[in-house]
């Protein structure tokens, strides 16, 4: 028994390996996300050093270290809604969102916890994972401990994470990561080449302020080892992995290179946490089902004016469904049918057989939650990809789209009515959902996969893309199209000058 125990123990280390996972972002969301990087490679025997701004649970095996200090940088005032309502913050701003994430890891790096670990000569790992928003920073990572790296993208694949392991998407038939609005229109499509040029550019010329954040927070790190820092462009785009929080029932199908590997839904817990006991009772009882009112951690619901949350109690008690309302205050006179909570399990919630509806900001998290559970959905986008992920459900039949404004509770309330009415959005959700079940491993299992990949052979260099190491101008024939022209020129001046010493000869025969 003794000498069965060593052995396993013995097997189990052998095949341990140490990582270094990074989501930097203060928000809850993407704390969920790295958190499942956490928890499942943990399961899997590996050790995990976990750089976030929310600790989690302490568990064997795991080192977390603590970036909180960085969260000054996303004041709450940006998430509330009063102002989404009055236009005085354009939350679409590519620019505004590339400054602050750069912000963010420059924090991220240079605090005290962080400084330690770079600076540590002993420390080795066998890859790092850094979640990619807005800026490439969190790549030097892996030039420090000599490793592969691995990405992980919160989103649906977009061209700004696919062009680091492989190519820029075709504006024609893909949304940017920040568009509010997409369909196939002439229009539509014009203003998104438009969006596609404006962030090329903006990033373009963003590069030398990343280059030097980079070169200041990594360039002693690597003095120390002796090493020489690599230059910013060989570091970012030699991830030997990227992971996308995605899945094809929530965006559209589009062609992804081998090292891209889609695993959105892994956050989701395969058996949810029971019901609280008022949360139980209440959903049992309602036998005409329950809507779901929810608009995710970061916004702040309870900053509407009040006139608007009284309208939404006032329609809401004509109901005949149960309302739960993550809206984070009490209010007085609520009618019998509504129930305010300031938190709320949102995985258990949507599980109960009785959700019928579910009325979200469309971030990402809670759109796959809603496929997960096949609950249809009413989604107010708020920013960043909420729009896109909504204009995508809506395509796909399971959900409608309204956008926030003072008008919103007389149109959440037709909403409401149209999609309790007709069963198509009910259906289309269950049709999405038992295809997003229908798979050979679970997201879970390919994510520890395919990291036990990348590390075993050394860097996955045989599923990157040959897209990436091939040169521009090769890519587009431009070599081929200089030397057309090239012996277009040369030839027209050759006959130009040759013409003239026929003519002449013709008139010396005359
Ligand atoms: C690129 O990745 C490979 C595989 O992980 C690694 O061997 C190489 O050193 C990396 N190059 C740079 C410049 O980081």
């Amino acid at each position: 028994m003794l000498l069965h125990t060593i052995l396993l123990c013995s097997v189990l280390s052998a095949n341990a390996y140490k990582l270094l996972v990074v989501f930097p972002i203060p928000s809850k969301s993407h704390g969920i996300l790295g958190e499942g990087f956490v928890t499942h490679l943990l399961k899997a025997g590996h050790e995990v050093t976990y750089v976030t701004p929310i600790l989690i649970k302490e568990s064997p095996g795991l080192q977390q270290i603590d970036v909180s200090e960085n969260a000054r940088v996303l004041s709450p005032e940006i998430f509330d809604v009063s102002k989404v309502l009055t236009k005085e913050l354009n939350l679409q701003d590519y620019e505004l969102w590339s400054v602050v994430m750069t912000e963010i890891l420059n924090i991220t790096f240079n605090s005290d916890n962080v400084q330690r670990l770079l600076n540590d000569k002993d420390e080795k790992f066998d890859a790092v994972i850094v979640e990619w928003l807005f800026t490439e920073l969190g790549a030097g990572l892996s030039a420090i401990f000599n490793c592969p790296l691995i990405w992980s993208s919160s989103m649906s694949p977009h061209t700004y994470v696919t062009s680091l392991v492989n190519e820029h998407l075709n504006p024609a038939y893909t949304p940017t990561l920040l568009s509010t609005k997409f369909s196939f229109d002439f229009w539509d499509r014009a203003l998104n080449l438009w969006t596609y040029l404006k962030i090329w550019n903006h990033k373009r010329q963003f590069a030398d302020k990343e280059t030097k954040v980079y070169e200041e927070v990594f360039g002693p790190a690597a003095a120390l080892r002796g090493q020489k820092l690599p230059a910013f462009d060989e570091v970012r785009y030699n991830a030997s992995l990227m992971f996308g929080n995605s899945h094809v029932s929530v965006a559209e199908t589009i062609a992804l290179p081998q090292n891209y590997k889609d695993i959105g839904g892994y956050h989701i817990k395969r058996n949810v946490d029971p019901l609280p006991q008022n949360l139980q009772q209440i959903m049992d009882n309602s036998r005409d089902g329950v809507i779901y009112f929810s608009l995710g951690s970061l916004l702040q619901p309870q900053k509407m004016p009040i006139k608007m949350k009284r309208d939404l109690l006032n329609y809401f008690s004509a109901l005949k469904q149960t309302v739960i309302w993550k809206l984070g205050e009490n209010l007085t006179d609520v009618p019998k049918n509504v129930h305010l909570f300031s938190w709320a399990p949102q995985q258990s919630i949507l599980a109960h057989p009785n959700c019928v509806l579910f009325i979200t900001h469309a971030g990402l998290l809670s759109i796959l939650e809603a496929i997960y559970f096949g609950v249809p959905i009413i989604g107010l986008p708020f920013f960043a990809d909420q729009f896109v992920n909504i204009e995508r459900a809506v395509a796909k039949g399971f959900a409608k789209r309204l956008d926030f404004s003072y008008n919103s509770p007389v149109e959440l309330n037709e909403a409401i009515k149209e999609i309790l009415s007709n069963t198509s959005y009910r259906d289309r959700a269950k049709d999405w959902s038992s295809i997003y079940h229908d798979k050979l491993v679970s997201p879970e299992k390919e994510l520890v996969f395919w990291v036990e990949h990348v590390i075993k052979t050394r860097g996955a260099k045989h599923l990157r893309s040959i897209a990436l190491a091939t040169e521009w101008y090769k890519k587009y024939y431009m070599d081929l199209l200089a030397c057309s022209l090239l012996s277009i020129i040369v030839l027209s001046l050759a006959l130009c000058k040759l013409l003239p010493v026929f003519k002449n000869n013709k008139k010396k025969t005359d």
